[in-house]
């Protein structure tokens, strides 16, 4: 199926027409087959602490280390984000839950943890603690790329996503940087 692609949504051929339901659904589908694993990011705002579960966390570049999310403009985050230090939390497979939490479903407190740069949650897999680098425009989400300043993991399995469900990566099949 053919999607046209336009940098600005207002630009698109479509704009103002209703919307192809079926092709939006289809074009979700099929995204949807590109299984990931989940992620959080926090950071504190002007006013509030700020957390938003995505699974569009990226590794961008070694040297300098950069990564990126891609923030819906829809969402609460968003404008906050800009010009901000955060945190990527990437999440084991018990912590679905706070997947859900951090997409605005109800749910426990999380446990925050201070970090150097941004707050970060506690007992995540593996956590990236980045500066604002940069910020681009990606139609209706804006790619927000940090610089790495601190990160660590631990063992354990990860949490992944594919078909628009939860599943669990067991940890046998993750440390393959210790045979490089
Ligand atoms: C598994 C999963 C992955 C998601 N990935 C993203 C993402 O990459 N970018 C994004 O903007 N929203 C993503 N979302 C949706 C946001 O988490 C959700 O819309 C957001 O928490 C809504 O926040 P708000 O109501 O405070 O604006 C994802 C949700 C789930 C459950």
């Amino acid at each position: 199926m053919m999607i046209s692609k336009s940098r600005n949504p207002a630009e698109h051929p479509a704009a103002g027409r209703t919307p192809d339901a079926r092709s939006h659904h289809h074009f979700r589908g099929s995204l949807g087959r590109f299984a990931t694993g989940v992620a959080i990011v926090t950071f504190d705002g002007a006013t509030k602490r700020h957390g938003i579960t995505v699974n569009s966390f990226t590794s961008v570049s070694m040297e300098p280390p950069l990564v990126l999310v891609s923030i819906a403009r829809s969402s609460k985050a968003h404008d906050e984000l800009a010009g901000r230090p955060f945190t990527v939390n990437i999440l084991g497979a018990e912590q679905r839950q706070l997947a859900m939490l951090f997409a605005g479903r109800p749910g426990p407190d999380p446990v925050w943890v201070e970090g150097r740069m941004a707050p970060r949650l506690s007992g995540v897999l593996a956590y990236f603690e980045c500066r604002p680098w940069a910020a681009y425009d990606g139609g209706d989400h804006t790619l927000y790329v940090g610089e790495v300043a601190d990160f660590d993991y631990r063992s354990g399995d990860a949490l992944a996503f594919a078909n628009g469900s939860f599943t669990t990566l067991p940890e046998s099949q993750l440390g393959m940087e210790d045979l490089l």
